[in-house]
């Protein structure tokens, strides 16, 4: 797409910043009898992990929109809000990330017409911005910033005859692209108009006012109870409720959904940062994702996740897609599901397989995994799936999310809110409900014996208590990562399950300290990798197959041989691999099959400290977004 884009653009667009495009965002708004500033600032600290260039916000004050806005993170605009002040008592927020060209004052939300009566915030892309902002410009409009979004403002005051829903939903048919928008007008100050098309929406209701948010977090100090809007609906929000209405106008009844979540869950609860604070969650997170799963005869129960036998005897391929830490979760199950349910499982990336024109047959089962259940190329990849016969399981953290909305069957991993953008808790649980998949699948084809299936269940809930033995590794990671965080360089071996482990260990350090890190399976070394191994380069070794031990033996000595300084994460029972180390991590013993669950606890850790040690920003590191709602 974005070659696409930037074809389609280059004729119109004249540099680098006018490709300058939101991508990500968190969009906020309110509307009541309380002065809103307050409560947008409040609600756009809650959603500045979803992009953190710019930030901004418009106000109904008195009969004008009044709008601040400014580059940089949102303290910035709360200096700013301090220095000039605004009130009242409806407005719209909007915290930004950007990728093409640099983040300005003028390209931060809300964008508005030109006359300033309409106020507009947007989450996603419209494509064919350009086409529209030329046919625009020959109406007479003069553009002050080289966002997409701009092109909304102008094409609602356009559409306007006097009903702002209407104008939106004119404006809308002429958009291509993905949206979530919030838009007000200085002529009708009693409403905001809301739209969603493939980016995430919610409406809080209160008590003689509402809420608009991208997330439920964002909400939760003020309602739990909100209405989700589905792809290419609209609603009207007022102080007395909100009127949903599809594309075609007609009003959609739509049942409110209770939220019940714990607030402090979303909050840092004491640690340093978000990210310490979810990996300390770990342990109940397995547990709380374990639980639900349980029938009363205390084997695996996936009725309510809507997986019968049948489906989980019967399908075809097995195919698990996802991006990121939520696909290496997918690696390590392929591994472990081949090894145990003999049958060929594919784990691919959802941006390649999208675009490979992949094999999928009527029949097959496709399980995506991702923590925000909005994953733009995972969701294309359901979309893709689903249109080729497949039959979807979701596995998402996010209730109530598109992904979960759209797919066929949902394991929800109840970790609760993960705000850190490294995903750490997410990963975990996604791991735990893969295991229970891998057991259900197992007893249903036949392939585990019920024994072995109890076996596999009794350990699973052991998880809780050996993550919280794990855990207790942390000093001594502090201390490493003290003694190390200035290093350019880390390499992460492992092979089969402990390779995929490897992966996530080494996107964890590179995504929050910047050091440069790679994974291998340990047996490639010899065919390039090794030539990178020099006189105290750092390798961490991951070694919780008791089958490969003495096989990655030989690789740690072979890298020692050549200088590197070698952190071992092991099981207690590779003793003889713990001697070969320069500091280890000793794991309890688990089912090999379970073991990332528990080795992935120090990667993430080490992560941590080695960003900490370094001054990073370590629940919002440069250029990264929690959520990536477009591809
Ligand atoms: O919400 P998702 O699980 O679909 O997100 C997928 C990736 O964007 C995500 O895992 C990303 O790789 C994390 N920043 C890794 O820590």
């Amino acid at each position: 797409f974005l070659g696409d884009y930037l074809i389609k653009t280059a004729g119109t667009l004249n540099n680098e910043r006018e490709r300058e495009k939101c991508l990500m965002c968190g969009i906020i708004g309110y509307i009541g009898d309380r002065d809103c500033v307050p409560i947008l600032l409040d609600g756009l600290k809650k959603l500045e992990y979803r992009g953190y260039d710019s930030a901004g916000i418009a106000v109904m004050d008195g009969g004008t929109i009044a709008v601040r806005k400014k580059n940089g993170r949102l303290s910035e605009l709360e200096k700013y809000v301090v220095q000039y002040p605004i009130n009242g008592s409806a407005g719209i927020g909007h915290t930004r990330w950007a990728t093409h060209g640099e983040p300005s004052d003028e390209n931060a939300h809300p964008h508005t017409s030109m006359a300033g009566d309409i106020a507009v915030v947007h989450n996603g892309i419209i494509e064919n911005h350009a086409r529209l902002r030329a046919w625009l410009t020959a109406q007479g409009v003069a553009f002050t910033s080289q966002t997409d979004t701009e092109v909304l403002a102008h094409l609602i005051h356009h559409h306007y005859e006097g009903d702002l829903i209407k104008a939106v939903e004119k404006a809308l048919t002429r958009v291509e692209g993905s949206y979530a928008l919030a838009v007000m007008s200085a002529r009708e100050p009693g409403e905001i108009i809301v739209a969603r098309k493939d980016s995430p929406l919610v409406v809080g209701q209160g008590d003689g006012e509402q809420f608009i948010a991208s997330d439920i977090p964002a909400l939760l100090a003020h309602t739990r109870d909100v209405y989700f809007l589905n792809d290419r609906e609209l609603a009207r929000v007022t102080r007395e409720g909100v009127e949903i209405y599809d594309e075609y106008g007609m009003t959609v009844a739509r049942a409110l959904f209770h939220v019940d979540w714990d607030m402090a869950s979303a909050e840092k609860g004491g640690y340093a940062h978000f990210m310490l604070k979810e990996i300390h969650e770990e342990p109940t997170a397995l547990r709380e994702t374990l639980r639900p799963r349980i029938g009363a005869n205390g084997r695996v129960d996936f009725t309510e996740i809507g997986l019968d036998d049948e489906t989980l005897r019967n399908s075809g391929r097995i195919i698990i897609v996802a991006c990121g830490t939520a696909y290496h979760a997918g690696l390590a199950a392929k591994y472990a599901f081949e090894r145990t349910l003999g049958i060929p499982v594919e784990a691919d990336i959802a941006s390649e397989f999208r675009y490979r024109d992949p094999i999928v047959n009527p029949g097959d089962l496709i399980i995506l995994i991702s923590q925000s259940g909005e994953t733009a190329d995972t969701l294309a990849a359901l979309r893709l799936g689903r249109s080729k016969g497949a039959r979807i399981l979701a596995i998402t953290n996010v209730v109530g999310s598109t992904i979960s909305r759209e797919a066929d069957a949902v394991f929800y991993t109840w970790a609760g809110p993960e705000i850190a953008v490294a995903s750490t808790k997410a990963y975990t649980t996604q791991l735990m409900a893969l295991s229970l998949l891998l057991i259900a699948i197992g007893r249903a084809r036949g392939t585990l014996s019920d024994d072995r299936c109890d076996a596999l269940l009794g350990e699973l809930g052991q998880m809780e208590s050996l993550a919280e033995q794990v855990l207790k590794s942390e000093p001594k990671l502090a201390h490493f990562a003290h003694l190390h965080s200035s290093i350019e360089h880390a390499y992460y071996l492992g092979r089969n399950l402990d390779y995929a482990v490897a992966l996530e260990g080494s996107l964890k350090l590179k995504e929050i300290s910047y050091i440069h890190s790679e994974a291998f399976p340990a047996g490639e070394l010899k065919h390039g990798p090794i030539a990178l191994i020099e006189r105290g380069t750092l390798v961490v070794a991951l070694c919780t197959q008791p089958a490969l031990y003495e096989k990655i033996a030989s690789n740690i000595r072979e890298v020692r041989a050549r200088g590197a300084r070698v952190l071992i994460i092991a099981r207690a029972d590779a003793r003889e691999l713990i001697e070969l180390s320069d500091e280890w991590v000793e794991l309890p013993e688990a089912d090999p099959l379970l073991m990332p669950m528990l080795s992935v606890i120090p990667a993430q850790l080490l992560a941590y400290y080695c960003s900490v040690e370094r001054g990073i920003d370590v629940d919002k590191p440069r250029n990264l977004a929690k959520s990536v709602t477009v591809e």
